[in-house]
């Protein structure tokens, strides 16, 4: 939640104007995926469902529509992922387009911040393979 200056809550979904704004962050992620070598090989060659299953997971994760879960059930992101060696590099590279992606989208320092931050932590809590 983010306070507004008249001492509103609001969800960082409503803050950043809702599902369009993931959308589009996901849409420049997986432009850097695409292109680098590091990870591109971990993802199906087709991403079209990974765009659509990441939007739909930060679009509910951020307080937005629960389209996500309806579809296909608890997050449990670790597990998920757990078919994929991830190590310390897979996730500095995976964090650095994320990081670039977030950039792309100008969002305000609070927005930045609480995005930034999140990633980092989840990003990191994904390692499953030694360095
Ligand atoms: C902040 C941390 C992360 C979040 C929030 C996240 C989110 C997601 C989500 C929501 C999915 C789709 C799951 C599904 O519904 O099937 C996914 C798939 C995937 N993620 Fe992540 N992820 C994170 C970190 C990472 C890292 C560090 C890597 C390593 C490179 C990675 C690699 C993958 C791969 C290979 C897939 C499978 C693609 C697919 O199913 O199409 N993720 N991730």
């Amino acid at each position: 939640m983010l306070i507004r200056g008249d001492g509103a809550a609001m969800s960082l979904y409503q803050e950043v104007g809702g599902s369009e704004f993931f959308e589009s962050l996901v849409d420049h992620f997986y432009a850097g995926v695409e292109n680098d070598p590091r990870i591109r090989g971990l993802y199906p060659e087709d991403l079209t469902d990974s765009r659509a299953n990441t939007a739909l997971f930060l679009i509910q994760y951020w307080g937005g529509p629960t389209t996500y879960s309806d579809q296909r059930g608890h997050p449990r992101l670790r597990m998920r992922h757990a078919p994929f060696v991830i190590g310390q590099a897979e996730r500095d590279a995976w964090m650095e387009h994320m990081h670039a992606a977030i950039a792309h989208m100008e969002p305000s320092v609070e927005v930045f911040k609480a995005l930034v931050d999140y990633f980092e932590m989840a990003a990191t809590h994904m390692i499953n393979a030694p360095a």
